[in-house]
């Protein structure tokens, strides 16, 4: 039986619909994204040129990086030109009024 890996981050009332939040969760640059009743965690470092993506423009699924405009999918991180590169994602739950998100364990 696994223990589950999930650390408390911010209040859920501190990401509305259709935001996105930038957070750190043990030393980790998270970009937290909420679309309907669904909360999404990608890495928040751009793989292109190291930007952050909380600045950039969310439309659906994709954000798309201030810097020089490459989309990804917060669904799966993917960047949407190479499908080969893509964000770290992070599972995320909602309990307790609190975001939780999964950060694996530290090899
Ligand atoms: S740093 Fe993100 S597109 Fe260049």
């Amino acid at each position: 039986m696994s223990k589950d890996n999930f650390v408390t981050s911010i209040k859920e009332s501190e990401i509305k619909e259709g935001q996105m939040k930038a957070v750190r969760v043990k030393g980790r640059p998270i970009l937290l994204v909420r679309q309907g009743e669904q909360l999404f965690g990608v890495s928040n470092i751009c793989p292109h040129m190291g930007c952050s993506l909380e600045h950039g423009i969310l439309r659906d699924y994709l954000v798309m990086c201030p810097c020089h405009g490459w989309k990804f999918d917060i669904r799966n991180g993917q960047y949407q030109e190479i499908k080969e590169i893509a964000l770290t994602s992070y599972r995320c739950k909602i309990q307790d009024g609190k975001v939780h998100i999964e950060i694996p364990h530290e090899e």
